[in-house]
């Protein structure tokens, strides 16, 4: 049996302003498994990912790593965000320290290694992610996907038991999309543990081993990657018949008869 990594049950958020953004999702993530989720702006998905890195408190449901409940008062947040690493839309990288010390601040700070055993882990992630020859740099002289991959190395150092991605291609342009996508298909295939909102169907459908289909807070269809050629509920068809002409795969299967593709 698979060593379940993270389950979510019966998760809820309801915003301040009395917004319902997720409201009773439930799913797991096994060991080595990459699940995406997909759904339209708006539907909750960046909440779900908050709640799991305890960047918000969900209002109700339970949240398990590796069998322990980590949304309680007594959980140690530091300790939690460096075993599950998250990687944001915006990078936030630390503008006025060099990629090298990117990488290494939360390996010394959290993990309280040497400068030197520091360096050693962050230069062996950062050969993973194929930025050896800016380790110098500042974040202000890279390109959007070297400064996306170093975030993703930052995340990788802690040697996270899950890794969680917010549209990690969203901010870029179209060209820089490509080296960042690979980055995360070469994690997959190495067998990390990844849940990855992303609105990137192909590279969702390709790459990941679950897709879970999230509608106005709700998972509205979930199921492997095949459910994107060959969705079953009518709310998936209708997303993916909605999306922009390149982001639509091949041979989407409509009943009806309406426009498609
Ligand atoms: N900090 C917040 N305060 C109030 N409402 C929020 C906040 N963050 C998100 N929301 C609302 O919650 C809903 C879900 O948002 P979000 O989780 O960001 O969706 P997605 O990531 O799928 O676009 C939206 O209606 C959004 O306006
Ligand atoms: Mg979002």
């Amino acid at each position: 049996m698979p060593e379940k990594v993270l389950d979510i049950d019966d998760l809820h958020m309801i915003y301040a302003g009395g917004v319902h953004a997720v409201r009773g999702i439930s799913f797991e993530v096994n060991q080595g498994e990459s699940v995406a989720i997909i759904g339209s702006s708006g539907s909750g998905k960046s909440t779900v990912l908050r709640c799991i890195n305890r960047l918000i408190e969900p209002t109700e449901g339970k949240i398990h790593l590796k069998g322990e409940q980590i949304n309680t008062p007594h959980t140690d947040v530091n300790d939690l965000r460096s075993r599950i690493g998250m990687v944001f839309q915006s990078f936030e990288l630390f503008a006025h320290l060099k990629v090298l010390e990117n990488v290494t601040l939360g390996l010394r700070h959290v993990r309280k290694m040497s400068k030197g055993e520091a360096e050693e882990v962050a230069l062996s992630v950062l050969e993973r992610v194929d930025l050896l020859d800016r380790i110098g740099a500042y974040p202000g002289n890279l390109s959007g996907g070297q400064k996306q991959r170093v975030a993703i190395a930052r995340a990788l150092a802690m040697h996270p038991e899950v890794l969680l991605f917010d549209e990690p291609t969203s901010a870029l342009d179209p060209e820089l999309i490509g080296s960042v996508l690979e980055t995360i298909k070469g994690l997959a295939d190495e067998g990390m543990t990844m849940v990855i909102v992303t609105h990137e169907i192909s590279f969702a459908r390709d790459v990941a081993d679950r897709i879970i289909y999230m509608d106005e807070g709700v998972v509205a269809e979930e199921g492997p990657s095949s459910i994107i050629n060959n969705p079953k509920s009518e709310r998936l068809k209708k997303f993916l018949s909605s999306l922009h002409e390149d982001e639509v795969p091949e041979q989407i299967h409509q009943d009806e008869g309406d426009s498609t593709v």
